[in-house]
Order: structure tokens, then C-alpha cells, then sequence
């Protein structure tokens, strides 16, 4: 008999008060609310308070999730945080937040795959869970971005916000995770990164995100048109049989032009991006957990997954919910 891993719970966190476009125009940024509007489809963002963590963000993400699956934290054997804006170098967000929610013993461990990380750790939980060795998996993607960006670089501070969002994974003989795919190619590290690091005590580098904007909307558009195929094919259905595409919320237009590509209606897309912009890893948890909790995304429905990011780092996931 088939071991799937069948979605239980999700949850989801934005930090503190919305802040527009408008906002940020008068904060000093040489930008507009049309500029960013047409450009991105982005309006409001999240900004955590000064003090306030990825992994305090992924607690309450977490809270949400393993309320709703009904499962104790200390039942988890399997924690997951994806993130590129960790709380410490060491450890890892994950088993920080596995300190903070009371589970002792879980296999716990971080995945950088940037903006793609959250489709990474849910790919690889799969697999955990699909081998036998793990039961009950928490995946969070978690990102504190307003701290890696450079607030006088109007081309990317505008895009970019805050937040967590979660699932827990549960053994089970009912469908599950159906399908995933995941790709990297490091020729084109440039086009998207933090080129810094911290060296005997100093920053070294640039400890700011830097983005070629166009290379990025071109490489992305291709790669997740064609990693949702590959998905849809390994798991033996048509794209137009997806009940449901939750894509990276990164920019409207990435996400329009992806699902013109595979052909599915504007109605069968969850786009989040216009309340919270690109919260990186957090972003497909967190549109994932309103589409749920909101009730589009009902029971038995066929949902993709799908993430592209720095790296560059790309996959999707296919289940049934
Ligand atoms: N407000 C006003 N004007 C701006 C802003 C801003 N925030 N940012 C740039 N501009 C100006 C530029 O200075 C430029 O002015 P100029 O013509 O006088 O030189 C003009 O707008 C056009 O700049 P472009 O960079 O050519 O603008 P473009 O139409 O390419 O849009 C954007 C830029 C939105 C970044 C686009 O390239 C894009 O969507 N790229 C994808 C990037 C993305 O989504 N990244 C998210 C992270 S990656 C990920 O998650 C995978």
C-alpha cells in the first residue's frame, strides 16, 4: 500500500500593519503607487518590527498549522524551515523553532532555496514521509527580507515584504503530495543574491539584494511554465485537470504570463501577491493558507504548488488535498 503525505493543516503570519506604495513614496523612496501597481500588481507589503525573527514569525505560522491538523508539537518528527534570512549563521531556524514549540527530538534542519525554498523543504518532507522514516513533517517557509534590502535602491526595495507560512505533513493511505520537481542552475547565481558574508567579525561583500529585474522576469516566466508541466506529466494528468495554481506571489505579471503558458483561467489562480509583495520563502505557504482557509481550496481538489528564486532555484509540487 501507498504512503502519501496528505496536507493537515496550514497557517500563515504577516507582521504588523500594511504598508502601500503610498506609504513608502512618502517615506523618501522616488516611487509611485501607479509605478509599482502597473509593474508589479503589488500594493501593500508587511514590515516585521525591529526586534522580530524569522523563527518567531514561523512560531506563530507553525501555531496556526498545527492547530488546524489538530497534531501536539511534540507528536512532530520532522521540522523544515525554509528561509534565507535565518535568525542566527547557527543553528538553524528550524531547530530554533523547534525550542520554541517544545518538540525535543524531531529531525530538524533549515533549506535555502530562496524564494523556491518552501516548494524545496515540502518536496523533501515528501519524500521523508513517502520512505517510511517520518510521520508527521512541519514545513515553514519564513523570511524577514526587509533586513537584506537596500531602502535606497527604489528598482527593489518596493517589492519585497515580510512573513511566514506553514503546513504539516501526515502519513497517510489517502492522497497527498502526488508530484514534485526540483531544479537549480548556478551559471546564474548573479541575477538574483546577497553577495556578502560576515568575515572575522566585519561584513564582507554586499549585504544587500541585488536583482538584474529583467533577467529575472524572463528566466522565471520559462522555468515554471515548463517545471508545472513536468510535474503535471509526472503524476499523469493534464495541466487544465489543476484544479488550483499557487504560484510564487513575486509580480502579477510573472504569475499571468506562467499560467497563459499552461492555459489555466485567471479564476483558478491564488494571487496574494497585492496585500503582502515577495515574502520570499513565506510567499506560496501564505497564499496557500487563504485560498484553505478561505474555502476555495476544498477537499479532494488537485493543487500546484510552484516556486522560482535565487540560485537559480525552481520546482513545483503537485497534491491532493
Ligand atoms: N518606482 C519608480 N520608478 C522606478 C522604480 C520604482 N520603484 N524602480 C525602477 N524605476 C525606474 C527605473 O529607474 C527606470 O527608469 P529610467 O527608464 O529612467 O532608467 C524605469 O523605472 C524602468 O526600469 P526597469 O528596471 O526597466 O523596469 P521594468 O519594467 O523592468 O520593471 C521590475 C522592473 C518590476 C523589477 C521587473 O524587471 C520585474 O518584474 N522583474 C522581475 C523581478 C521580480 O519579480 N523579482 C522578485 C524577486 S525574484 C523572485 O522572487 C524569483
Amino acid at each position: 500500500m501507498s504512503i502519501y503525505a496528505r496536507l493537515t493543516g496550514v497557517g500563515g503570519y504577516l507582521p504588523g500593519q500594511p504598508v502601500s506604495n503610498h506609504d513608502l513614496a512618502a517615506r523618501g523612496i522616488d516611487t509611485s503607487d501607479e509605478w509599482i501597481v502597473e509593474r508589479t500588481g503589488i500594493r501593500f507589503r508587511h514590515l516585521a518590527a525591529p526586534g522580530e525573527t524569522a523563527s518567531q514569525m514561523a512560531a506563530i505560522a507553525a501555531g496556526g498549522a498545527l492547530d488546524m491538523a489538530g497534531v501536539a508539537s511534540a507528536n512532530l518528527d520532522l521540522i523544515i524551515v525554509a528561509t534565507s534570512t535565518p535568525d542566527y549563521i547557527f543553528p538553524s531556524t528550524a531547530c530554533i523553532l523547534q525550542g520554541a514549540l517544545g518538540n525535543k527530538g524531531a529531525t530538524a534542519f533549515d533549506v535555502q532555496a530562496v524564494c523556491s525554498g518552501f516548494i524545496h523543504a515540502l518536496a523533501i518532507a515528501d519524500k521523508f514521509i513517502r520512505s517510511g522514516s517520518h510521520k508527521k513533517a512541519l514545513v515553514v517557509g519564513a523570511d524577514v527580507f526587509s533586513r537584506i534590502l537596500d531602502w535606497h535602491d527604489r528598482g527593489t526595495c518596493v517589492l519585497f515584504g515580510d512573513g511566514a507560512g506553514a503546513v504539516v505533513l501526515e502519513a497517510s493511505e489517502k492522497p497527498g503530495i502526488l508530484a514534485s520537481a526540483l531544479h537549480a542552475d548556478g551559471s546564474l547565481v548573479d541575477i538574483l543574491s546577497v553577495p556578502g558574508q560576515v568575515r572575522n567579525g566585519k561584513i564582507w561583500g554586499d549585504p544587500f539584494l541585488r536583482m538584474e529585474g529583467h533577467a529575472v522576469f524572463k528566466t522565471a516566466v520559462r522555468v515554471l511554465a515548463s517545471v508545472a508541466e513536468e510535474c503535471c506529466v509526472a503524476a499523469g494528468i493534464a495541466s487544465g485537470d489543476v484544479d488550483w495554481l499557487v504560484p510564487h506571489q513575486a509580480n502579477i505579471r510573472i504569475i499571468d504570463a506562467t499560467s497563459r503558458k499552461m492555459k489555466l483561467p485567471h479564476e483558478k489562480v491564488v494571487t496574494t501577491v497585492a496585500r503582502h509583495g515577495n515574502t520570499s520563502a513565506a510567499s506560496v505557504p501564505l497564499a496557500l493558507n487563504e485560498a484553505v482557509r478561505d474555502g476555495r481550496i476544498g477537499r479532494g481538489q488537485r493543487v500546484l504548488l510552484e516556486g522560482v528564486g535565487g540560485g537559480f532555484t525552481w520546482g513545483a509540487v503537485l497534491f491532493e488535498f
